[in-house]
């Protein structure tokens, strides 16, 4: 059955349309965006679709093909940091931070169908925000720009939700265009397509989801953005973006604790693996783009310290078996690792890595060929 017609079954009439926003990996610069550095992700072909249709007052009614039980509802005068509490939280969320923008945003019921795997670093959740923020725009004939969505989801999850994410994944969602990767300034905004040539160049990237779902993920992801500001602040610098490569050595000098040493590390060495990366997905030089990948989870794993075993012995393996790169993906703690592989190599690396998974005793792994795909849109059902 289709989403319209579960939603007819469920609200009592049909939905005025059906959204779609997708998950992401990232390419390469990881826990970079709150430092207003560079990210490179690229959106998945897994989406996380909405179905919506307006009310005339300022009700939300939310429920999920993926949750049991009737539709959670609030009123939207009643939504603020902490309430609704659960998942529904995303897309009341969303609705509060247009109407406090200043956007005339009433009430909606809502059926999603979430399509991207929750808790393994696919985005998930910036998926959800950016289907129905791109709804409400429409819905609303606001025609605010997609940044601004970007900006609005991302402030959803950081205020309503209440998790401190940077802006990376919502950007990712509602700015990616197929078959490229998202090169994006996260402190001016700008963003560049990059084509991603997989095909072309015989290659194709791994998505091995690890099934371990993010446990500690939150507190350590508070305390590394800590961390940074912190870092920024004894070093004089606006963030972290601001220290350049060619200085990191005086500055690290200049940083008693060496905890803090090795995160200012990961951060400028990664900012400027992203940069190197353009260059060498310009150039198809792939080679150095694995040799970068696999750079930068040695960072995220010894200085920034937010891998675990059960994504290194991925990365392991995917590069015992002849991978041209590998690295965790998205926060960390469990999750997801990708994998540049020969087109003709994506059967032997499968099996190293759940081979590996397996001698370990961890779970069995979740593998599959990643497309770069297109950003948020409306679904015509
Ligand atoms: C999570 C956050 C992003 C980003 C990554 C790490 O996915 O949502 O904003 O910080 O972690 O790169």
């Amino acid at each position: 059955m289709t989403l319209t017609r579960r939603f007819a079954a469920a609200y009592g009439r049909g939905p005025a349309g059906v959204w779609a926003a997708p998950g992401r990996v990232n390419l390469i610069g990881e826990h970079t965006d709150y430092n207003d550095g560079f990210v490179l992700p690229f959106a998945l072909d897994r989406c996380t679709a909405a179905a919506v249709s307006l009310r005339a007052d300022d009700r939300l009614r939310v429920a999920s093909l993926q949750q049991d039980g009737a539709p959670v509802e609030v009123a939207l005068s009643d939504v603020r940091p902490g309430r609704p509490a659960g998942w529904a939280a995303y897309v009341a969320g969303v609705l509060w931070a247009m109407r406090g923008a200043g956007h005339p945003v009433g009430g909606m019921d809502v059926l999603v169908d979430g399509r991207v795997p929750v808790g393994a670093g696919l985005s998930s959740s910036a998926a959800l925000e950016c289907a129905v923020a791109l709804a409400a725009d429409e819905l609303h004939a606001l025609g605010l720009p997609r940044t601004e969505l970007a900006a609005l989801a991302r402030r959803a999850e950081n205020e309503v939700v209440g998790v401190p994410t940077g802006g990376m994944d919502q950007l990712a969602a509602l700015l990616c265009v197929e078959g490229h990767a998202l090169f994006l300034d996260t402190r001016s905004g700008q963003a560049e397509q990059v084509p991603l040539e997989l095909d072309g160049a015989g290659l194709r990237i791994l998505v091995i989801d690890t099934r371990v779902r993010r446990s500690l993920g939150e507190s350590a992801y508070a305390e590394r953005r800590r961390t940074c500001t912190e870092a920024a602040r004894a070093l004089g610098v606006p963030a972290l973006r601001d220290v350049p490569l060619a200085d990191l050595d005086r500055c690290l000098r200049s940083l008693p604790d060496p905890t803090v040493r090795r995160r200012v590390r990961h951060v400028v060495t990664e900012n400027s693996r992203v940069l190197a990366t353009v260059v060498a997905l310009r150039t198809g030089d792939w080679a150095e783009v694995g040799r970068l990948m696999t750079a930068s989870h040695v960072s995220l794993r010894d200085d920034y310290e937010v891998s675990c075993a059960v994504l290194d012995t991925a990365v392991e393996a995917a590069l015992g078996s002849g991978a041209l790169g590998a690295r965790m993906t998205g926060g960390g703690f469990g999750g997801c690792a990708l994998a540049l592989v020969a087109a003709g190599g994506v059967g032997g690396t499968q099996n190293a890595v759940r081979r590996a998974a397996a001698q370990h005793g961890f779970p069995e792994p979740d593998i599959f060929v990643a497309t770069p795909s297109g950003a948020a849109r409306r679904l015509h059902e």
